[in-house]
């Protein structure tokens, strides 16, 4: 079974940092701590509000970044213009709605073929790495592949929220997805709502590459440090994939 990838999300770093409108926390610190950390990959979410990430963020973070930046973004033209000009090494392109306060489901891939498709091309001829953040779900993972991008990330919010028959029920359906994803040659990746609680079952699903998590990883780094948070989660899904 192949090593289970780890992006720590960083977005709540700067969440926290302009609630006061000043410089810190800085996120790219928080960028350095998880490298040291043991983390393989760095996670951003550039909003169409800049609710929490700005753009100096991202160019700061790919100049003095050496781990692989994943950017997550709306598939929009405007987002596609930005992307290509820092060329992360991935994209993962989330539904995005204004007033949310996360991104609360997947990208409906199967109804927007039309729209995604040609930013989804862009980026992959690029170089760029793309990702589709779907629920688990068969339409979303055969539209994604039919679009081109070559990685989808699986939603674990609602299994995350749920709890007994449901959750199990709810990780059948993350298994069978991933399953199913990558037998027609997607590779599959999770997250959301991750914590140290309900990470094992997904670490646990051999066909799953890398999990991107954050908002836990941040919150618990008030009690422990970022570094320690950091490596309690890898801690655990390194137990949870022998
Ligand atoms: N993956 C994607 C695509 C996301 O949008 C988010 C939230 O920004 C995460 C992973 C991380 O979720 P959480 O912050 O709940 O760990």
């Amino acid at each position: 079974m192949s090593k289970l990838r780890l992006g720590v999300n960083i977005d709540h770093v700067a969440t926290i940092r302009n609630a006061r409108g000043g410089v810190f926390p800085d996120p790219v610190r928080a960028a350095h701590l998880a490298e040291e950390a043991g983390a393989d990959g760095v996670t951003a979410h550039l909003r169409e509000d800049r609710r929490h990430i700005s753009d100096s963020d991202i160019e700061r973070l790919r100049l003095e970044i050496d781990l692989p930046l994943n950017l997550e973004m709306a598939g929009t033209e405007e987002m596609a213009e930005i992307a290509l000009k820092h060329l992360p090494h991935a994209c993962c392109i989330v539904p995005e709605r204004r007033e949310e306060r996360t991104t609360e489901g997947g990208i409906d891939a199967a109804g927007r073929v039309a729209q995604l498709g040609p930013i989804v091309r862009k980026l992959v001829d690029a170089g760029i790495r793309v990702s589709m953040f779907i629920e688990p779900d068969k339409r979303h993972l055969d539209a994604s592949k039919a679009m081109g991008a070559p990685v989808v990330e699986l939603h674990t919010g609602a299994f995350s929220n749920a709890e007994g028959e449901e959750q199990k029920r709810l990780l059948e359906k993350i298994r069978a997805a991933a399953v199913y994803g990558a037998g027609i040659g997607l590779e599959v990746h999770a997250g959301h709502g991750l914590t140290y609680d309900n990470v094992a079952p997904i670490a646990a699903i051999p066909q799953i590459s890398e999990l991107n998590i954050g908002h836990f990883l941040v919150g618990e780094a008030i009690f422990v440090g970022l570094k320690a948070s950091i490596q309690g989660m890898r801690r655990r899904m390194d137990e949870a994939r022998p």
